[in-house]
């Protein structure tokens, strides 16, 4: 039945029922089925008199989509990252973005250290041996990996979530860490997470280990090609917790294949869900499908919070976590 006095939203990939259940308490909502990826054309047509979407980071919102839905007034990430937000033009267009920061950052930087781990001791590829029934005897160097305890930790993109990752390094590993980020940080944060600013050169030559946690921009497209790969220990791994696109994926792939260094874990992918195929071809990689973030408590909170914005915007013209605050004056 209509409800006219309560706004229309999508809800653009399915969610938690408690979220739904939260939602329409405030608004007439739209929700999509589970394992349904609508298209931007679909996406368009399902926006039509829409005043609030749930996004996640697949749907973009940029300026075809705006003026196709001049009903629009918030998008609402379910993600910290927001590069599928064009934020120029949804500010041009008096939309509202929200991300969600904060609350999966420990969760994140769990994974990231997973990752540098399974990394680092091939944990999937012997495991992958394992299964495969190939493990006859014990020998001394069966699947000797990389030392992690009191290496060199180098972190590309300092945000929340790379000290919380330097943190883990600094304090339960006793690694050196070492970080490289667009501006540095104080003396306090950098103390906090035993950490030294160096020059992005001197993180490619140093780490033993090297995680990317920046967000994706323009700028930072292939800021790990074959160049910095070549400036890389032999012996180092790389791990990309951050987004596709920030790693040429295809010159990694061939670095890995000719040795030029040890190994990388990978959770994001140049034009993800694909994977480039020479990736699954190579040994020394751990690919896991987007998954940093996800823990039923974070994954429900990050829901919750695209919620959250979402009602405090459309019902007071406030939202919690903005994007472009200039759109709420
Ligand atoms: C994020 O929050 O940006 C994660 O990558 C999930 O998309």
């Amino acid at each position: 039945m209509a409800e006219p006095n309560k706004p229309a939203i999508l809800v653009a990939r399915a969610v938690f029922p408690e979220v739904e259940e939260r939602l329409r308490v405030h608004f007439v909502v739209e929700t999509t089925p589970a394992g349904t990826v609508w298209s931007q054309e679909e996406l368009v047509q399902r926006l039509q008199g829409k005043a609030g979407v749930l996004t996640t980071g697949g749907e973009r919102i940029d300026a075809a989509l705006l003026a196709a839905c001049p009903q629009l007034r918030i998008a609402a990430n379910l993600a910290v990252g927001h590069n599928n937000f064009d934020l120029a033009a949804m500010t041009a267009a008096g939309v509202l973005g929200t991300n969600a920061p904060d609350v999966l950052t420990e969760t994140t930087a769990d994974f990231g250290f997973a990752l540098l781990m399974a990394t680092a001791r091939r944990v999937t590829e012997s495991e992958r041996y394992l299964r495969a029934g190939h493990w006859k005897q014990w020998s001394l160097d069966l699947f000797a990996g990389a030392e992690v305890h009191g290496t060199t930790l180098g972190i590309l993109g300092m945000g929340r979530i790379g000290q919380a990752i330097a943190r883990r390094g600094a304090h339960g590993f006793g690694m050196r860490v070492i970080y490289h980020n667009r501006s540095r940080l104080d003396e306090a944060t950098e103390a906090g997470c035993r950490a030294s600013y160096v020059s992005k050169a001197e993180l490619l030559a140093q780490a033993d280990h090297l995680v990317l946690v920046l967000p994706y921009t323009p700028e930072a497209h292939h800021s790990i090609g074959a160049a910095e790969i070549a400036q890389m220990k032999p012996t180092a791994t790389l791990v990309n917790i951050a987004r596709g696109g920030i790693v040429d994926d295809a010159a990694l792939a061939r670095a890995l294949r000719e040795r030029r260094i040890a190994a990388a874990g990978l959770d994001v992918f140049e034009g993800e869900p694909k994977v480039h195929p020479d990736l699954l071809a190579v040994p020394n990689v751990v690919l896991t499908p987007h998954i940093a973030s996800a823990t039923l408590p974070t994954r429900m909170a990050m829901a919750m919070l695209a919620a959250d914005n979402l009602i405090a915007y459309l019902t007071q013209g406030r939202a919690l976590t903005p994007l472009n605050p200039e759109v709420m004056a």
